[in-house]
């Protein structure tokens, strides 16, 4: 049975889908929208400029994506679970909540805004743990049409300052703490940290996660809680009537160059996006719950976690905490706990819970388990075999997702148990992607069997919209590296048969246990230190992270231990960006190998750090050629230690 009227259920459906998605795209996705509730319709489905980077999806039509997600289902099957919540601690109690009670969750939360004079258009920064409260912040902003910010509860206090300051964030949600296994993480302290630096938040609304004494600012800081007992109007819990092209939400991500980018993403061309891929690729049916590994501070959580599955009526549950604690195998246990059907996960903890028990987790059964999801950077063959077979018992459908921040949904994977399920290989294009793949001299490669940098020929209607404040960003990003195309930073193969795998970015973005980082923003903190003089960050093939970070550094610290000298640098990194950014290796050298005209060849310490000194090519061009086998040895040497 098709749980709604776009699902395709065979490998026939998806190729006339395809064919007409690419014939007529107009009428192919306003058939798609038609299935959803608008308040007026649009006037024209797509417009596109890939000179201008301008694309606009639905325009014209007035819509609240909450109504999409909440109020429709809450009419239909008020009682059907919606949001399932599950504690850092086993000992806790969890919480369930159905799409009535959601419903009223958000409206009142909606009311809280309101009362604070949060209105439409308006920026709001949320920096929660993955509790309830979160995901009632991010649909209560877009209830009321204010755009959502969430950042990453391991980003640190500047971080946190500079992503709210680049968005002018009026209000501040936050928590006293967070909890991740044993750790406590102080979220308020760090929080007030960044206020000091970012003047244009006015409120700041604490959530007592754990009842820890924090410090309230008078007149700034509101207690959750207390807010939530005012908040009892429920005409201010209603649904603001949005313009398809609204900005939703920003959510920042490194590039190669220059700090992170607010990426935006606007109202109806993502709900369409996010509903469609969610129950296409996981091929949803009817009462199944889902449950992605992935925190709503990351792409994957907003259109994983909370959108798609709720846009779709679906069960989504929540977890707190972490996959090893307190042993490895809380994720099996809760999917038995909460008999997910869907499992939706990153490679790099597939092969840290592989690492530690390749036999896999033999006495869960997971009967419930239908399909099963990777996402965030490439899956090796051995996790992928894990994955399907200790996992998936060898009964369940594997699906491998390739997609971005920027793309909002899946674009590339296999839809669910259709037989596109190729080890290491994403597989096919949903409906309307139409990837190319380019040589190095910007060549369009023929169909069939290819190699090269994957580009995207067509508009579709979850693609990011603007780089909030700096939309030129974003057409230089994406738009003019191969004029006419979205050029999406990865290298691709094709198999004869047209399926895609994608081997890894090609620019300078690191790929670390599925988070993205740019090599110039870990760069620009190590230099911070005033012992460095310069340095280059390079990834590293790394058995469970996928990359390591390498940074070369120049530096001088006199005489003073190797131990306090690392430290330093590695907490200034951690201070600057968050705890994920700290390198894995620092190799402190006495120079960087540059051109005649003084450029870095990271090239050379690419191969230095990927361990390919064989295939290093020409570097007689270098200004000091000697420089290498120096640079070499500290690596070795470096990786040997660190081992
Ligand atoms: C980059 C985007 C999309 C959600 C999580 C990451 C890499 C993502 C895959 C995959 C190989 C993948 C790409 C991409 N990536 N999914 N299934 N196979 N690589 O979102 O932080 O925006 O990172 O992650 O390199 O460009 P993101």
């Amino acid at each position: 049975m098709k749980s709604h009227p776009f699902q395709l259920s065979s490998m026939a459906e998806y190729r006339a889908a395809c064919q007409s998605a690419d014939e007529n795209p107009a009428s192919f996705w306003a058939e798609v929208a038609d299935s959803f509730q608008w308040i007026q319709p649009w006037e024209s489905v797509v417009e596109s400029d890939f000179e201008a980077a301008h694309f606009a999806w639905f325009k014209g039509a007035k819509l609240n994506i909450t109504i999409n997600a909440l109020d429709r289902h809450a009419r239909i099957q008020p009682q059907a679970l919606a949001l399932a919540w599950e504690p850092n601690d086993p000992n806790e109690q969890g919480r369930r909540f159905s799409y009535a009670e959601l419903l009223q969750h958000v409206e009142r939360t909606a009311g809280m805004l309101r009362r604070l004079g949060i209105k439409k258009g308006d920026t709001v920064g949320i920096y929660l743990p993955m509790v309830p409260e979160l995901v009632f912040s991010v649909l209560a902003c877009a209830r009321i049409g204010a755009i959502h910010s969430v950042v990453f509860g391991g980003f640190s206090a500047q971080a946190l300052a500079s992503r709210l300051n680049d968005a002018s964030c009026r209000l501040l949600i936050t928590a006293d703490e967070a909890l991740r296994g044993a750790k406590k993480i102080a979220l308020k302290n760090i929080a007030d940290e960044a206020l000091l630096a970012s003047p244009s938040v006015e409120r700041v609304l604490v959530f007592a996660r754990t009842g820890a004494k924090v410090s309230m600012k008078p007149g700034r800081d509101l207690d959750w809680a207390e807010s939530w007992s005012h908040a009892n109007n429920p005409a201010l819990g209603h649904a603001e009537t949005m313009d398809a092209e609204d900005p939703l939400f920003i959510l920042y991500t490194s590039g190669s160059t220059g700090k992170p980018k607010g990426v935006v993403h606007t109202t109806a061309g993502y709900m369409v996006w996010t509903a469609y891929t969610f129950v296409n690729v996981f091929q949803y049916k009817p009462g199944e719950l889902h449950f992605c590994t992935a925190d709503i501070g990351w792409i994957t959580g907003h259109s994983y976690i909370v959108y798609g599955p709720l846009l779709a009526g679906a069960s989504t549950l929540m977890f707190e905490g972490l996959p090893n604690w307190p042993d490895s195998n809380r994720w099996w246990q809760l999917i038995e706990k909460y008999k997910a059907n869907i499992f939706y996960t990153a490679p790099t903890a597939l092969r840290s819970l592989m690492a530690d028990n390749k036999e896999g987790p033999m006495e869960f059964a997971m009967n419930s388990l239908r399909v099963l999801g990777s996402v965030g950077e490439p899956i090796n063959a051995e996790a992928w075999h894990w994955f399907k077979d200790k996992v998936g018992k060898g009964r369940c459908a594997l699906t491998d997702t390739w997609w971005q921040t920027e793309t909002g949904g899946i674009m590339i994977a296999a839809l669910a148990g259709m037989g596109s399920e190729l080890p290491t290989y994403a597989g096919l294009p949903l409906p309307g992607i139409v990837p190319v793949l380019m040589d190095a001299n910007g060549n369009r490669q023929p169909a069939g069997e290819a190699e090269g940098n994957l580009c995207l020929e067509k508009p579709w209607p979850g693609m990011a919209r603007t780089v909030y404040g700096d939309h030129e960003r974003l057409r230089q990003t994406y738009f003019s590296i191969h004029p006419g195309y979205y050029f999406t930073g990865d290298g691709c193969l094709r198999s004869k048969e047209g399926m895609y795998r994608i081997t890894g970015r090609v620019d300078d973005v690191l790929n670390v246990s599925g988070h993205r980082l740019g090599t110039a923003e870990l760069e620009n903190a190590i230099n911070a230190h005033s012992c460095v003089s310069e340095s280059a960050v390079v990834g590293y093939p790394h058995s469970i992270k996928g990359q390591g970070i390498c940074a070369f550094v120049v530096a001088d610290f006199g005489n003073r231990p190797v131990f306090e000298r690392n430290k330093e640098v590695l907490d200034l990194v951690g201070k600057i960006i968050g705890p994920i950014a700290r390198p894995d290796l620092l190799v402190f050298v006495p120079g960087l190998p540059k051109t005649r005209s003084g450029k870095i060849m990271r090239r050379i310490l690419r191969k230095i750090a990927e361990e390919q000194s064989d295939s290093m090519g020409d570097i007689s061009t270098l200004l000091e050629p000697d420089l290498v086998p120096i640079l070499q040895t500290a690596f070795l040497n470096e990786k040997k230690g660190g081992d």
